[in-house]
This record gives C-alpha cells, sequence and structure tokens, in this order.
C-alpha cells in the first residue's frame, strides 16, 4: 500500500507518516517546508520504504504525478494557526483552497482515495456546547480575518462533496478538534507548546481572554490513529466525521496543570486577544467534539488523557530544548 501524505513533515502529518510505516505501508511525503521541519521526520529519515518530495500542493503537475503514485492519500498540507492566518489571509485563501483542489482534482482523476484534514473551525462561530457532524455552521463576521481560515475549510469539505458527487471521488473529510503532543510549535499560537515552554523557562503562561474557554486535547497519535481508521474503513467514505477528545478542561484550568506537572515558579497572566494577535479576534467558549459517530463506524477511542499528553510534551522540551 502506498499512503500519499500531504503536510507530512508537519506536526499531525509527521505522527502519521510514522504510524503508516509501523503498518507497513510505503509512505510518499509532499511537504514545502512553511510550517513543517525536517526533523519531524527524523525518525524515519534512513528509512527506504519513505520518500520526501519538496514541493507544493499548489503545483497541479506534481500533485498529479506523485496521487498517480498512491493507493491512498492522506490530505494534511495547509496553512494553519490563528496568528498565520491573521497576518496571512491571502496565503492561508490559496492553499488551503486552491492546494486543496489540486489534491481533489487529482484523486478523481486517477481514482484514488482520499481524507482531507478538515478542522473544528469549519462549525465557526457557532455557540453550540456539544459539536456534531450535523450541527450548521455559523459564518463569523467578514471584518475578522480569523475566520476565512475555517470558511476555507467548510468549502474544501463542500469541494470534495462536488467531487464526490459529479466525478465519483472516495473521499472522507475529517474535522480535527485541538490536536496536541510532541513536535506541536507553539510559534502560530498553539496553547499547549507555549504553556509547557513558559513554564519550563520560569516565565509567566500568557492565557488569552479570561481563560474559561473550554476546549478539548487530543493527543496527535489518537488523532494518526483515528485518521488511518477512516481510510482503513470503506463505509466512512463520503461522510464527515468528528476526530478529537472529550476530556475538556477550560484555558485557566490547563495552564494551572501545566505549572503543577512542570513544578515551575511561573505566574498566570491575561491579556486580550487583540494584544495577542494584533487585531481584535472573536474566540469560541465552547470546543467539545461529539465523537460518536467515529466511534461507531470505527471502534475508536482516545487513549490518552489530558496529563498523558501534558507530560509528552513536557518530555519532549526538556529533551529538545525550547524554541528560540
Ligand atoms: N493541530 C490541530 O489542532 C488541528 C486542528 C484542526 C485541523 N488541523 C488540520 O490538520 C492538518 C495538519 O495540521 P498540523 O497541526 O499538523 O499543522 P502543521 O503546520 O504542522 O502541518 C501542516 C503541514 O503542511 C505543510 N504545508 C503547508 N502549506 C503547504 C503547501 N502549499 N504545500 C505543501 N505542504 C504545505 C507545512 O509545511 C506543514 O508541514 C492541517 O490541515 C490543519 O488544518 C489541525
Amino acid at each position: 500500500m502506498v499512503s500519499l501524505v500531504t503536510g507530512g513533515a508537519g506536526f499531525i502529518g509527521s505522527h502519521l507518516c510514522e504510524l503508516l510505516r509501523e503498518k507497513g505501508d510505503f509512505v510518499l511525503v509532499l511537504d514545502d517546508f512553511s510550517t513543517g521541519r525536517r526533523d519531524n521526520l527524523e525518525k524515519l529519515a534512513e528509512d527506504p520504504e519513505v520518500q520526501l518530495v519538496e514541493g507544493t500542493i499548489l503545483d497541479q503537475g506534481l500533485v498529479n504525478s506523485l496521487v498517480q503514485q498512491a493507493d491512498r492519500v492522506f490530505h494534511l498540507a495547509a496553512a494553519v494557526g490563528v496568528k498565520l492566518v491573521v497576518q496571512r489571509p491571502l496565503h492561508t485563501a490559496n492553499v488551503n483552497l486552491l492546494g486543496t483542489h489540486h489534491v481533489l482534482e487529482a484523486a478523481a482523476t486517477s481514482g484514488t482515495p482520499v481524507l482531507i484534514a478538515s478542522s473544528s473551525e469549519a462549525y465557526g462561530n457557532q455557540a453550540a456546547q456539544r459539536f456534531q457532524e450535523s450541527t450548521p455552521s455559523v459564518l463569523g463576521p467578514v471584518q475578522e480575518m480569523r475566520w476565512i481560515y475555517g470558511l476555507t475549510k467548510l468549502a474544501d469539505e463542500y469541494l470534495a462533496r462536488a467531487y464526490a458527487a459529479e466525478r465519483g471521488l472516495r473521499v472522507v473529510s475529517a474535522r480535527f478538534f485541538n490536536t496536541t503532543g510532541p513536535r506541536q510549535t507553539g510559534r502560530y499560537g498553539m496553547v499547549v507548546p507555549r504553556f509547557v515552554q513558559a513554564a519550563l523557562a520560569g516565565e509567566p503562561l500568557t492565557v488569552f481572554g479570561d481563560g474559561s474557554q473550554v476546549r478539548c486535547f487530543c493527543h496527535v497519535k489518537d488523532t494518526a490513529q483515528a485518521v488511518t481508521m477512516l481510510l482503513d474503513t470503506p463505509h466512512c467514505l463520503g461522510h464527515v466525521f468528528n476526530i478529537g477528545s472529550t476530556e475538556s478542561v477550560t484555558i485557566e484550568q490547563l495552564a494551572e496543570t501545566v505549572i503543577e506537572m512542570t513544578g515551575s515558579s511561573s505566574r498566570i497572566e491575561h491579556i486580550p486577544y487583540e494584544q495577542a494577535y494584533g487585531v481584535g479576534i472573536q474566540d469560541i467558549r465552547f470546543r467539545i467534539p461529539d465523537i460518536s459517530r467515529l466511534r461507531e463506524a470505527t471502534g475508536f477511542e482516545p487513549k490518552h488523557s489530558l496529563r498523558d499528553i501534558l507530560a509528552d510534551v513536557i518530555a519532549y522540551y526538556q529533551e529538545h530544548g525550547c524554541e528560540g
């Protein structure tokens, strides 16, 4: 089985590549190293069953030739992270819309099944506490650029459905909720690596807003497992699935737990979103996935608790040092 992973040098992609190798797949990686890193694939560097191609999903010819060599495609490449998205909205739209269009076009032409990585952000500015795949998406105001990311992910899902309907594409959309773990960078605003690095350095943990936002963090290894289960299960094709953990925590509690687990003397500071991102952005109170559809279809169950995840991230930054 040849699996193509776009964005395979990224945080989730690199863990997915390792899992696919454990399962015996030949793994083709396409990545432009914009937010991904060669080091993320360090464990697979000498593996002859892994081929790393540096290039962009914006290159339709390259995407076509790689998809033709693959038996299945995991499409994870995207512009990611609130900070990057608000600073580079045009780049975000190009990569997430045009790039995904290229991947879907290539997969439809060669008859290759594909999983596309969508996001809980596709629910947009929806005030629900728990999100089911049938929960309507609510568009955020166009003045707030942060919503462009969710909009591109939702548009990708519609595009996938259009390709399925008109070109017979076998495609599944996976809505990732907060995924975290070793190798996630804090550079683009991701909260767990930011908190852990600050705690290890004895610096303040900066909470954006009042800290009462509720999130569920899923270990990247659990997310990678769910992703492979979805493409391994033929009746999942044609559908949308939430992927995530259902263990909820407020951001304030998360900061307190990181301080406790690292034994840090750091304190917690609160700053407004405007100060954090340079523009006022509206955050959502709750991001809790309902994963019953995924459970029923694949038998998936997250195996790692929040404390397991934090222990792994702390160990990672203790071993690798914090980001500059
Ligand atoms: N981490 C999360 O909590 C989360 C939540 C929801 C959705 N997602 C989705 O999961 C996927 C992976 O995200 P991640 O957290 O691993 O982030 P990441 O930034 O580590 O991974 C994205 C990868 O795509 C690559 N990439 C970006 N533009 C590219 C292009 N034009 N051509 C080729 N490669 C390109 C980057 O270099 C990087 O390796 C993304 O599609 C993201 O939208 C992640």
